[in-house]
């Protein structure tokens, strides 16, 4: 079982829309939302010709089927930090697969991006993002509502 980052392709969208479903997030794909991902999909491949993107996202792929994804946003080209994101689908969840993605994507930001240091939230809700930000050495930094902050210092 192999863990890969790659940058998305404009034929990944069904497999993302797929992604989706799985994790309960739509029950079902309409128009709307398939034009939303869509233009999400393109602004993402565009971004990769940017010296400076918006936001910044490699596909994960598990011995080459695309999973989920890790993001980086709100990216601070001066302050040079990033708030950084991620997900996968259900079927592949607790196989420590986020864990090795993410750890993969700080190498390829870092300098890409030329950041210091990257932050990272996730609801009290949800504790297996916090465990993966823990195992990938990230630092709790305080809780704010439902909302616990996290960073990491890119070394
Ligand atoms: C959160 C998410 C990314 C985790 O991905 P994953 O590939 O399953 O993560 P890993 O297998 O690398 O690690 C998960 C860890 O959380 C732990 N965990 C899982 N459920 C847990 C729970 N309910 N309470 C505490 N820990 C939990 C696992 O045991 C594992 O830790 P361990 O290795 O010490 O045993 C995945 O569940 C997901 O995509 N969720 C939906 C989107 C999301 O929440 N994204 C994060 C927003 S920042």
């Amino acid at each position: 079982m192999t863990i890969k980052l790659r940058k998305y392709k404009k034929s990944d969208l069904k497999r993302h829309l797929e992604i989706f479903l799985m994790n309960g997030i739509y029950k079902k794909i309409n128009p709307k939302i398939e034009k939303q991902e869509k233009e999400w999909l393109d602004k993402a491949i565009e971004n990769y010709k940017k010296e400076k993107p918006g936001f910044y996202v490699l596909a994960i792929t598990l011995d080459g089927k695309l999973i989920g994804n890790c993001i980086a946003e709100k990216i601070d080209y001066k302050g040079k930090t990033a708030e950084i994101g991620f997900w996968i689908g259900k079927d592949y969840w607790n196989k420590g697969y986020t864990t090795k993605a993410l750890g993969l994507f700080f190498k390829r930001i870092k300098d890409k991006l030329d950041l210091k240091k990257v932050h990272a939230k996730h609801e009290r809700g949800n504790p297996a993002s916090g465990r993966v930000l823990e195992k990938d050495g990230f630092t709790f930094e305080e809780e704010k509502g439902k909302l616990i902050a996290y960073s990491k210092t890119l070394k």
